[in-house]
């Protein structure tokens, strides 16, 4: 069982805005949900499985569906499943493609490209992409690639990495995109759970000034996975290479020859006279991908979503909540490396038929402005990017989007990833959005498939700081401790168990506590790859029948949901989810240090910082030069995200007489409490003097 620890955030509790803003009329007008009664009515619909029953029927099915939605959500009576539209077969790639084709989008642009250089410009159409994905399945199955195979995917923002995940999809391999990112070493950990035989990735690419060797990176991996080859599995069989960069920029370092190969070389070497693969027909709960990501305990967990339901929850999300027409330009930042890039960059979009801005780039290269400009060109009617992307640009003035850009076209904007703090909420709705926009603050996770709370633009007032209402289907409830009294909600568990009876579910509309959801939605993920006893534990076993989402929540009095961080081990770091076992095994592999405990810290762009503290072996001391070293290490495991902010040498850990670390008790250091009144109880500690310790030695 996870320690668990509801924090009370401090900057959402504390600046929490009053104001309420009402969605612009022009866009309610023309939305396809005009206003909050609408929203209501349709919420209420979805409670009955025929909403998305309907829904389904709009894409195309080979078999169609009969039964909708079969589940069990509690471990006392089993397994935990959830199946929607099970006897239905379909394809993804096939309704993201062909099926645009088919409605005479062939012609319409799928993607305007724009790479690391802002003269680098593209664009792709439904048609085209069609061909490129085509030809990719046919490069697949000559690898030996086939229904149900796993494929591993390293690449940057360019097209190709839509390619690549669509093309697995059409034949029915499931794609394991790792964010470019990542060290060798995570990706090899990726691809020896998946056991993954075909990798595609690039020679390299530049970020900003600076050139990224992703190929050099996928090598190292191989020879770790290697190292680690079981039977049956022989590693990575096959690389397929997509040259971004060429030999000018980039002097690839080693080649291996029979496992190697160029992209374009496959593409040349497709036998024409032969018919491509056909489209792949899917059952509906067979697996269309895998993510990874960070969970409290262990490695990262790859999260598999099925075919059938999330196809439903990416196209219906995308469509409802940026409000998406026919005419619309649509861009979101994210990478395809995460869940977002593969929901409302990949698959939402091209559900609908969209067209959608791909950029390869980041928002401070070649200057501050680089997005805004971005909105102009391509005359963007909705952006969707994350909150520490949007302090970090506040922080470089109003100038640099007002004087750059006009940004009328902007009707939406969206944020995910974290809590937003209202300063940055009002930034953007004031500045990036000429205070015409409408602000979408949506909650979710890798777990959830598609967005769970969010506001309608056209149909549901915003409070800044609140994700809002749930989504369609979508059924949220607040699990409450019943002695907690206090205002500030603290469930740590250092030294008890946690026990499931100590909580109820609130009934009453204001609640704080745990965000649980009650039943199944279509975009579920169904289980951790190969373990899914890990997927029960972690996700249905602290309140059974539920679903945890892993964060704590409160509920105000209109029924907004204020999402107020994790309470497990998690780290959100940019946005991006980072276990904090992960960091601290990446520290102990270090041979000077005995031990390390992680937590997270305040940190004004990045939301949350990496706290760490280390206690060295026998002899060591801990000065500057090995801190860098520490910090190279984490580097070096993990990759730049997970790099700590702060390392703190101490003789010891504070810990309990069961020898469990004390948490809370370093959160609140890190957080800057420096007195032994403000860190609460801590008559439990086999030895309280190690707090004086810690507070002397910060
Ligand atoms: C956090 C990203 C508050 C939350 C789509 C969740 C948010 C984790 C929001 C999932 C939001 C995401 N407001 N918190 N709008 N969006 N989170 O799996 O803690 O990378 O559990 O999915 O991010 O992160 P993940």
């Amino acid at each position: 069982m996870p320690e668990v620890d509801v924090q009370s955030q401090e900057i959402h509790h504390q600046d929490q805005h009053s104001e309420v803003f009402n969605p612009p009329a022009h866009i309610s007008e023309r939305a396809w949900v005009k206003s909050y009664n609408e929203y209501k009515n349709n919420y209420d619909a979805s409670m009955d499985e025929q909403f998305y029953a309907g829904i389904a029927r709009e894409f195309h099915w080979e078999k169609p569906f009969t039964q909708i939605l079969d589940y069990n959500f509690s471990r006392k009576k089993g397994r935990v499943f959830v199946e929607w539209f099970k006897d239905g077969t379909t394809n993804v790639a096939y309704n993201c493609l062909d099926r645009n084709l088919n409605a005479n989008r062939g012609d319409k642009i799928a993607f305007f490209y724009e790479g690391n250089e802002p003269t680098e410009t593209n664009s792709i159409t439904y048609k085209q992409l069609h061909e490129q994905v085509v030809d990719f399945s046919s490069v697949l199955r000559n690898m030996g690639v086939r229904r149900g195979h796993c494929v591993a995917i390293y690449m940057p923002m360019v097209v190709e990495i839509v390619v690549a995940m669509l093309a697995c999809a059409r034949i029915g391999a499931i794609h394991s995109v790792v964010f470019g990112g990542f060290s060798a070493e995570s990706l090899a950990n990726r691809i020896l759970d998946s056991q993954a035989r075909v990798l595609i990735t690039t020679d390299g690419v530049f970020r900003g000034p600076k050139p990224v060797e992703l190929k050099k990176c996928c090598d190292d991996a191989c020879r770790i996975v290697n190292q680690q080859l079981t039977a049956g599995y022989n590693g990575i069989e096959k690389m397929v290479v997509y040259q971004r960069l060429g030999a000018e920029h980039l002097k690839l370092k080693e080649w291996v020859d029979g496992r190697d190969i160029w992209w374009h070389d496959a593409i040349k070497q497709i036998d024409r006279t032969i018919a491509p693969p056909a489209v792949e027909w899917m059952n509906a709960e067979d697996p269309l991908f895998m993510l990874y990501t960070s969970g409290s305990t262990g490695k990262p967990k790859g999260l598999v979503h099925t075919t059938g339901g999330y196809m439903v929850t990416a196209a219906t999300t995308f469509k409802y909540v940026f409000d998406y027409h026919d005419q619309d330009i649509y861009f979101c930042t994210a990478d395809c490396g995460w869940i977002t890039g593969h929901t409302y960059l990949c698959y939402g979009p091209l559900l609908n038929g969209a067209t959608s801005v791909l950029f390869e780039g980041i928002p401070t290269y070649p200057d501050e402005s680089r997005c805004w400009r971005m909105i102009d060109r391509y005359n963007v009617t909705q952006f969707y990017t994350a909150p520490t992307a949007i302090r970090a640009l506040m922080r470089f003035g109003d100038d640099k989007v007002t004087q750059t850009s006009t940004r009328n076209t902007l009707r939406i904007l969206g944020s995910v990833g974290e809590p937003i703090n209202p300063e940055a909420w009002m930034w953007y709705h004031r500045v990036v959005g000429n205070s015409n926009c409408a602000i979408v603050d949506t909650y979710w996770q890798t777990e959830t498939g598609g967005i769970m709370i969010t506001s309608q633009p056209g149909a549901v007032p915003t409070k800044p700081g609140s994700a809002s209402v749930p989504f369609y289907g979508v059924v949220p409830a607040v699990m409450r401790k019943k002695s907690d009294q206090s205002e500030d909600l603290v469930l740590d568990n250092t030294d008890e168990q946690f026990k499931q009876d100590e909580f109820y579910e609130e009934s009453q509309v204001e609640a704080e506590g745990y965000l649980v959801i009650k039943r199944p939605w279509p975009g579920l993920a169904r289980t951790i790859y190969g373990d899914h006893g890990r997927y029960e534990e972690t996700y249905f076993s602290m309140f059974d029948g539920y679903y945890a989402t892993g964060d704590g929540c409160r509920r105000d009095k209109d029924g907004y949901y204020w999402l107020t961080g994790r309470i497990d081990d998690v780290l959100n770091v940019s946005g991006h989810r980072i276990g904090t076992a992960e960091v601290e095994s990446a520290l102990v592999g270090h041979k000077s240090i005995a031990e390390a405990a992680v937590v997270p810290m305040p940190h004004e762009i990045k939301g949350q910082g990496i706290y760490a503290y280390v206690t060295t072996k026998e002899g060591i001391v801990g000065d500057e030069a090995l801190r860098a070293q520490l910090k190279s290490t984490v580097r070096v495991a993990l990759g730049p995200i997970a790099t700590p902010d702060v390392i703190h040498f101490t003789p010891s850990l504070p810990k309990t007489r069961s020898g469990k670390i004390m948490r809370r008790i370093l959160r609140k250091i890190a957080e800057g409490l420096d007195s032994v009144s403000q860190l609460g109880d801590v008559s439990t500690l086999a030895d309280p003097s190690v707090v004086d310790m810690l507070l002397k030695n910060k």
